[in-house]
C-alpha cells in the first residue's frame, strides 16, 4: 500500500514524522510523495496545535489530503489530535486519530482499522504519562545533519503555549537509546549530530538519570561523530561550570540558541518565563567567557498582550546589547486554551508588523556583523550540497558557529569551469584538461559530507565565500 506522508510543526515532530516513516517502510508500505498527481490508499498528517492557526493549517492538510483520494486512510496524528481528542473524528475528512506518544503504533493502528474499522482512535492522557515513546530512526534525508530526539513534554507552562498539554509532563530518553542512535547514525554516513527535545535543558530531571551536559560528554566519545549542536535550550542552564565544561569538547558547536522571548523584564513576567533579562544577560556572557566568539541565537515574541511601545522599546534596546548572531522573530499569535489568550489589552496586527519589522532590520543588521567578523579567517566547513547562487554553482556548508558559507570549487558553465584557480585543480586531481569539468563535478560531489578549511574572502547575502585551503 502506498502511504503519504505530510509533517507540519517543529524538529520534533519531523524527527517523529521520520519515524514513522521508517516503521512503514520496514512492514512493507511504500512512501510516496505528497502530491496530487500520485494518489496514496493512506496519508498521515503529523499536525502542529502550537497556534490557533496552526490547527486551521492541520485541518486544511487533513481535507486536502482526503480531496486527494476519497478513498484513502487518512490520519491525523500528534498535538493536533492531542488537544481535539475524539471530536477530530468528527471531522468528514479523518479517519483514524493517533496522539503524541502513539506514534510507535503507527502500523499497528492501520492493521486494525482496515480489518476492523470501529478500531479508528488511540490517544491517551499524557497529563500524568511517564514514559518515553521510544521512536527511533537510522536514516534521514538530509546527508551530512542528523537530528536525535533525546526528550519530550514540558513543564513550563509559559502563559502563550499550549505544548504542556499537547506533549505532557518531562520525559528523557535512555541514554543508552541515544548512544546506540548515535552510532547508527554515523554508520550510515551522519557527521552533525543536533539534539533535540521539547524541552531540552531538562533532560535527566524526570528520572535523575544523567543531564544534558552528560549525554552530550558521551556522545562526544562515539568515533565518526564530528560535530555535535544544540537545540533551544533555556538561559537558566548555563552556569559558569556548565559552560566551562562545555567548552572542554571539542566537537561541540559554539551556536547556542537561548530562548528569550522577550528582553523586557516585566513582559516575560506576564509571559510566565523564569528568568529575568540580567540572569538571560549573564549567561551569554558566560558563554562568551568560554567560547571564542560564540554564535548566540534566540527567538522573540512581538505583540505580546499588554506588551506597550516602551516595552518593546526595552526589548530592542536588550536585543542591541546582546548582539545576537541571528533571530527569529515571532508575532504573538493566539492559541485557544492558553492563560495568554484570554488576557485583555491583545495588540492590534499593525503593531505587530511595526513591531516585528523593526526588530527584522536588527536582525539583519547584527547578523551581517556577526557573519563579517569572520572575513580573513579559516575555519572548518562540513559541505552538504551544491547550490546555484547567481547563476553559479557553489559546493554550500556550515561552519560550526553556523555560518553558511560558500565555494566555488564546482563547474559552472562553458568557460567559466576553466577559471578554477591551482589550489582547487590540485584539490580536484584531475590530470588531463579534457575531463576536468567532469572531474569537478565529481570532485564536488565528492566533497559533500566532508570538512575542509575555509579562507573567507568575501561576503554576501548572508553567505561567506572563500576557498579551500586543506
Ligand atoms: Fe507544534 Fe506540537 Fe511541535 S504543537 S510546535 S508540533 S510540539
Amino acid at each position: 500500500m502506498k502511504v503519504a506522508i505530510h509533517s507540519l510543526g517543529c524538529k520534533v515532530n519531523s524527527y517523529e514524522t521520520a519515524s514513522m516513516t521508517e516503521l512503514l517502510e520496514n512492514n512493507g508500505y511504500e512512501i510516496v510523495p505528497f502530491s496530487e498527481e500520485n494518489p496514496a490508499d493512506i496519508y498521515i498528517i503529523n499536525t502542529c496545535s502550537v497556534t490557533n492557526i496552526a490547527d486551521r493549517k492541520s485541518r486544511q492538510m487533513l481535507h486536502r489530503a482526503k480531496k486527494m483520494n476519497p478513498a484513502a486512510i487518512v490520519i491525523a496524528a500528534g498535538c493536533y489530535v492531542q488537544e481535539e481528542g475524539e471530536d477530530a473524528l468528527k471531522d468528514d475528512a479523518v479517519d483514524i486519530i493517533l496522539g503524541n506518544n502513539r506514534k510507535i503504533n503507527i502500523c499497528e493502528v492501520i492493521d486494525n482499522y482496515i480489518k476492523d474499522n470501529k478500531l479508528n482512535c488511540d490517544c491517551v492522557d499524557l497529563s500524568h504519562e511517564k514514559s518515553y515513546e521510544n521512536l527511533l530512526i537510522s536514516k534521514y534525508n538530509e546527508q551530512t545533519r542528523a537530528y536525535i530526539k533525546i526528550q519530550d513534554g514540558c513543564n513550563q507552562f509559559c502563559s502563550y503555549c499550549i505544548i504542556p498539554y499537547t506533549r505532557g509532563r518531562i520525559r528523557s530518553r535512555e541514554m543508552e537509546d541515544i548512544m546506540l542512535e548515535a552510532m547508527r547514525l554515523v554508520k550510515s554516513g551522519f557527521k552533525e549530530i543536533v539534539l533535540t527535545g521539547i524541552h531540552l535543558s531538562s533532560y535527566g530531571m524526570d528520572n535523575g538519570k544523567g543531564s544534558l551536559l552528560q549525554v552530550i560528554k558521551d556522545l562526544s566519545g562515539i568515533d565518526g561523530i564530528e560535530r555535535i549542536r544544540l537545540g533551544s535550550i533555556e538561559p537558566r542552564i548555563v552556569t559558569e561550570e556548565f559552560a566551562r565544561e562545555l567548552s572542554a569538547i571539542p566537537k561541540l558547536c559554539p551556536h547556542f540558541h537561548l530562548s528569550l522571548q522577550s528582553g523586557c523584564d516585566s513582559v516575560l513576567k506576564s509571559m510566565n518565563r523564569k528568568y529575568t533579562t540580567d540572569e538571560y544577560y549573564e549567561s551569554v556572557m558566560l558563554l562568551r567567557k568560554y567560547f571564542d566568539n560564540p554564535a548566540i541565537t534566540t527567538d522573540v515574541i512581538v505583540g505580546f498582550p499588554g506588551e506597550s511601545d516602551e516595552e518593546h522599546e526595552i526589548t530592542k534596546a536588550f536585543l542591541k546589547k546582546t548582539a545576537f548572531y541571528e533571530m527569529h522573530i515571532f508575532k504573538y499569535s493566539r492559541r485557544k486554551g492558553t492563560v495568554a489568550d484570554k488576557m485583555p489589552d491583545q495588540i492590534p496586527d499593525s503593531i505587530k508588523t511595526r513591531r516585528s519589522n523593526e526588530l527584522l532590520i536588527l536582525e539583519k543588521e547584527m547578523s551581517d556583523n556577526y557573519r563579517k567578523m569572520h572575513l580573513g579567517r579559516e575555519m572548518p566547513v562540513l559541505f552538504e550540497e551544491e547550490s546555484d547562487i547567481d547563476g553559479k554553482r557553489y559546493l554550500t556548508g556550515f561552519t560550526m558557529n553556523y555560518i553558511r558559507a560558500a565555494v566555488d570549487i564546482l563547474y559552472t558553465d562553458g568557460d567559466a569551469a576553466d577559471e578554477i584557480n591551482a589550489d582547487v585543480a590540485n584539490e580536484l586531481n584531475a590530470d588531463s584538461t579534457d575531463n576536468k569539468t567532469d572531474a569537478k563535478v565529481r570532485k564536488g560531489n565528492d566533497l559533500r559530507g566532508k570538512i575542509r578549511r575555509v579562507r573567507f574572502l568575501e561576503y554576501k547575502n548572508g553567505i561567506l565565500y572563500g576557498k579551500i585551503v586543506d
